[in-house]
């Protein structure tokens, strides 16, 4: 069996993308996964494709930007499974607009989302984990949970088309940090910060900057994937290395970090 036998993992934003590779990589490592989407449909067949090889999933509709839906599904996962041992922060959306145009609306829409869904879920995943014994890994008294961010590189550096979601991100990172301290020593929180994925997330960032600036289509994803050492655009599967390890015993010492996950982009 992989290195997350008998971990409870909740993963949100899981229907697709890179969720989606998280949740299947866990499944793969001998988790128990539980996927919450705002997409039922999809979060269901990710459940059912872990379930078809052998696995244990269940799937649940929650929309992350309502902080009762989140508590609810930490309450639902934790009464399906137990515990949670490892709960990954991922649902998060993007839209679009240069500095100029940026609307409120556009800022609440990132920021919603990305930074006050993302510390409220995180906050139901902590109340849960504090009340779970401790579980050993052979070196200090064990942990009661480990939470993962996902947050960007978007939140290290300033994107001029990506004002509001940058923010949001910068502001996952420092949730993570805060919460860090907060949750420590019996928690850890870390991050993890991807560059430019092939996901539909991207599909949907290229629309709408090629539709700002008169490029064609495409030409805003082959732009910024030119720019990358590693040489190619990343995949979801590249975030499962270092979200398998967040979320095993080879990181119980490590907390309050985000690690950049991203072919080089951001060498710091
Ligand atoms: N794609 C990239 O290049 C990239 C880069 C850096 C960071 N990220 C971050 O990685 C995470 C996943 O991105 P992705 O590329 O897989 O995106 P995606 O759009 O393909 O998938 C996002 C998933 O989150 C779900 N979701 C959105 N809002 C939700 C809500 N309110 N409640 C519950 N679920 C919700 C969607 O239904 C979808 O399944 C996001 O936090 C994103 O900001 C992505």
């Amino acid at each position: 069996m992989g290195s997350l036998k008998d971990s409870v993992t909740l993963v949100t934003g899981a229907s697709r993308g890179i969720g989606r590779a998280i949740a299947l990589r866990y499944a793969q490592e001998g988790a128990a996964v539980f996927i919450a989407d705002l997409d039922l449909e999809g979060a269901e067949a990710v459940a059912a494709q872990i379930r078809a090889s052998g696995g244990s999933a269940e799937a649940c509709r929650t929309d992350i930007g309502e902080p009762k839906e989140s508590a609810a599904m930490v309450a639902r996962a934790a009464d399906r499974f137990g515990r949670i041992d490892v709960m990954v922060n991922n649902a998060g959306v993007i839209r679009v607009a240069t500095l100029l145009d940026l609307t409120p609306e556009d800022w609440d829409y990132n920021n919603d989302i990305n930074a006050r869904g993302l510390f409220f879920a995180l906050q139901a995943g902590a109340r849960q984990m504090q009340s779970q014994p401790l579980r050993g890994s052979g070196q200090g008294a064990g942990l009661r949970g480990k939470i993962i961010n996902i947050a960007s590189i978007a939140g290290r550096i300033g994107r001029p088309m990506f004002v509001a979601y940058a923010a949001s991100k910068a502001a996952a990172i420092s949730i993570t940090q805060s919460a860090a301290g907060a949750l420590a020593p019996e928690i850890t929180v870390n991050a993890i910060c991807p560059g430019i994925v092939d996901t539909e997330m991207w599909r949907k960032i290229d629309r709408e900057w090629t539709a700002s600036d008169g490029r064609a289509p495409g030409e805003a994803w082959a732009d910024r994937i030119r720019s990358i050492p590693m040489g190619r655009p990343q995949t979801p599967e590249d975030l499962t290395g270092m979200a398998v390890f967040l979320a095993g015993p080879g990181s119980d010492y490590i907390t309050g970090q985000s690690y950049n996950v991203e072919g080089g982009l951001v060498m710091s």
